[in-house]
């Protein structure tokens, strides 16, 4: 055994090219991983990939649907090996077009069944959790809303924030969809339209958040985390609530991997596939500064978090989540 785990430092190496950069990096016979999940994440685990195979991999960064689009637009050209998405809607997206195979057995067996879609063509292999970011010193606990349908109240006229544009926050509104149904979810839109300020990223909501700008706004849990566990400049002065009761601002959002269609390697990307849900790939995660919860059965997720046992969210079938139709709702009321 420990004969053949002699790997070069070459194979080690993983190659990043730019996203948007259409050319084929001529790398032979490394894989193709377009990549919409945080780069510095999906390095770790590719490196841990290439050390215990020696398949080489190369990455393509850029955001979910952006990617998602590019595959289907690719069809049977893509040179995408493997797809992995920080949020759920974009893999659906794809797997509504065909461009995806189905994920090895084996593979699906790695992970919880509500981490995946029952056509069983992609993986769920990271999961983020909805939380409301408050400013402490200007919130106290009975002030803070009960549900996130509760921020339509005209009390947070002005006071929350959100990064509308972002996959992020659109899967968020994929939830309150799936749960509430759209009358419910048109009606939110409309009032967060009212209420809540417009910032361009996760990491601005909650800057704005600390300094006092607004008084609170809806994240992912791995910002705040990722900020306290670095220098907190940026979370000080915030708290987060997390939702209960499966309020569907308790939503977890799922980040899945899935081998695409027109893979000529697709021994390969199943293998790659497996590795993000394996012991060893799910270990980088919970290693990882990413902070972002691992999900495989035989996963521990870091210790830092809130148990994801104790997190509440309520059961949605990840394959039902919308994102065209978010996207739709969202332009409808002026949003995005
Ligand atoms: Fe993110």
């Amino acid at each position: 055994m420990r004969g053949s785990w002699r790997v070069t430092a070459a194979a080690v190496a993983v190659a990043v090219t730019m996203a948007g950069c259409g050319s084929s990096s001529g790398s032979g016979d490394a894989l193709t991983l377009y990549n919409a999940q945080h780069e510095d994440l999906i390095k770790a685990m590719v490196e841990g990939f290439t050390k215990e195979t020696g398949i080489k991999v190369n990455l393509r960064s850029g955001k979910d649907f952006e990617l998602a689009n590019q595959i289907v637009q690719e069809g049977d050209a893509s040179p995408a090996d493997v797809f992995v998405t920080e949020n759920s809607p974009a893999m659906s997206l794809v797997d509504s077009k065909g461009r995806f195979t189905k994920v090895d057995d084996a593979t699906l067996a790695q992970v919880p069944s509500q981490y995946s879609p029952s056509s069983g063509n992609w993986v769920g292999f990271a999961a983020r959790s909805t939380v409301f970011a408050y400013n402490s010193k200007q919130l106290t606990g009975d002030q803070l809303p009960k549900s996130i349908m509760d921020i339509q109240d005209p009390r947070w006229e002005g006071k929350i924030g959100v990064a509308a544009a972002g996959a992020d926050f659109q899967a968020i509104v994929s939830a309150v969809l799936e749960t509430t149904g759209e009358d419910a979810t048109k009606q939110w839109l409309a009032a967060l339209k009212k209420n809540a300020k417009i910032y361009p990223g996760n990491i601005a909501v909650m800057k704005a958040v600390n300094s006092g700008e607004i008084q609170a706004g809806v994240i992912y849990h791995y910002y705040w985390y990722k900020d306290r566990a670095e220098s907190g400049a940026n979370s000080k002065d915030t708290e987060l609530k997390f939702f209960a009761d499966s309020d569907p601002g308790a939503f977890l959002s799922v980040s899945g991997a899935g081998v695409v269609k027109a893979s000529k390697k697709q021994a390969e990307a199943q293998k790659l596939v497996k590795y993000l849900t394996s012991r060893n790939g799910q270990q980088i995660l919970s290693d990882s500064k990413a902070l972002e919860y691992s999900i495989a059965k035989d996963a521990t997720p870091n210790s830092k978090l809130k148990p994801l046992s104790e997190l509440k969210p309520p059961a949605i079938d990840v394959a039902k989540l919308n994102g065209p139709k978010v996207v739709e709702l969202m332009q409808q009321a002026g949003l995005i």
